[in-house]
């Protein structure tokens, strides 16, 4: 550029309010994966873990609640971490905390400030919901999952829920990410979509 056109370009104006790093959904993408290897009814698809991990912010040990977490400590791949923790009503799956998700969840005092992050995959419909022998009037909505997800995580951790649709955030929750999973063929696709606590 010459020093003439140089002269020309307009300054940048000058910034009024504070810059936040984020206001709403940043990422997103399409996960094509393969169908679940535990024989879990709705278990995970083969390489959701790994992934849902790394978008919720979390390393290996760190300390992941798992919410209506059926098999997930089989999954027989990387994703379930040494510090994880599960809860789910049914006690044949041997959950830590066994409990309804739809009351205030537990936090162990190796967590005393909030869990690291959260992974839900609750069942999507009354349907789904027969399966597991859970009576349909237990069926947890994505807003009352959300808001005990809230209380229970650590300011700036993330929960991340696995669904037929995109929940609306709520309050004290960004919606920071959604992602596409695709679980092989003749299956519905499902979001993976992720939240962050705010300060
Ligand atoms: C889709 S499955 C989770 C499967 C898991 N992602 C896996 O990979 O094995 C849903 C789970 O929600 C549990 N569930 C249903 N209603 C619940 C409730 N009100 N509170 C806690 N868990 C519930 C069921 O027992 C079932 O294990």
């Amino acid at each position: 550029m010459d020093r003439d056109m140089a002269k020309q370009r307009v300054p940048a104006p000058k910034p009024t309010a504070p810059r936040r790093s984020h206001q709403g959904v940043l990422l997103s993408g399409i996960w094509a994966l393969a169908h679940p290897r535990t024989g879990y009814h709705g278990a995970f698809p083969y390489g959701f873990l790994e992934r849902a991990r790394v978008a919720i912010g979390c390393g290996e040990e760190d300390s992941v609640l798992h919410v209506c977490s059926g098999a997930v400590a089989k999954y027989p791949y990387w994703g379930f971490g040494p510090c994880d923790y599960t809860l789910d009503i049914r006690t044949d799956v041997d959950p830590d905390f066994c409990q309804d998700a739809r009351d205030e969840w537990s936090i162990p005092p190796d967590c005393a400030f909030g869990y690291g992050g959260v992974i839900i995959d609750p069942p999507y419909d009354r349907e789904n919901q027969e399966r597991y022998g859970v009576a349909e009037s237990k069926l947890p909505t994505c807003k009352q999952l959300l808001q005990n997800a809230e209380k229970a995580l650590r300011v700036g951790g993330r929960v991340g829920i696995l669904h037929w649709i995109v929940p609306a955030p709520v309050e004290g929750l960004i919606q920071i990410g959604v992602f596409g999973v695709i679980a092989g063929t003749n299956c519905r696709i499902r979001a993976f979509t992720v939240y962050e606590k705010r300060v």
